[in-house]
């Protein structure tokens, strides 16, 4: 079965790369697909997106075709997962929060097409990192290291310097 897992991944963070090795782990595919919120204020052009997430997922995964790296290129998330022939949507979940904001979105989904989102629940080790929080506290000089990939730490260290 195939699954996709959406986001913004602007840019991708470690919870972001757990959620999609364990979606792995449950599916046979998984594709993982930067879609451009117009509601966000992007930080990176989409390509660097998507360059920096098959940089950082796991080589034998993206390799042997079990995790790959799309566009959403706009339209209906309902829309693309039909295109490419996904069963469903997996999405991790840090809290309550993460569920209120995903809940109506799910249930959109379900009532647009009847695609299904499952839900995984955010590791502990990862639940204070977004991808708004890193960018913020990296461009404040904070330290990010244990929290993104070295690639997007280089990108981050690029934008705002070093600390
Ligand atoms: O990482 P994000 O930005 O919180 O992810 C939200 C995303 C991209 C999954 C959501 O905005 C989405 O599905 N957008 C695609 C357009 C769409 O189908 N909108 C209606 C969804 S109910």
């Amino acid at each position: 079965m195939k699954v996709v897992c959406p986001g913004s991944f602007d840019p991708v963070t470690n919870g972001h790369l757990d959620v999609v090795a364990r979606a792995a782990r449950l599916f046979d595919q998984v594709v993982v697909a930067v879609v451009h919120n117009p509601s966000k204020h992007g930080f990176l052009p989409v390509a660097d997106r998507l360059d920096l997430l098959r940089e950082c997922l796991p080589a034998d995964l993206l390799d042997a075709g079990r995790v790959e790296v799309d566009e959403v290129p706009g339209g209906l998330l309902v829309d693309y997962c039909a295109r490419v022939g996904a069963v469903a949507v997996v999405k991790g979940v840090r809290g309550a929060t993460d569920i209120d904001y995903e809940q109506p979105m799910a249930q959109m989904n379900r009532h647009l097409s009847g695609l299904e989102t499952v839900y995984l629940p955010g590791d502990p080790s990862w639940l204070h990192v977004s991808s708004s929080l890193v960018r913020e506290v990296a461009r404040l000089g904070g330290e990010v290291s244990a929290l993104v990939p070295a690639p997007v730490l280089a990108r981050l260290d690029a934008a705002f310097g070093s600390p």
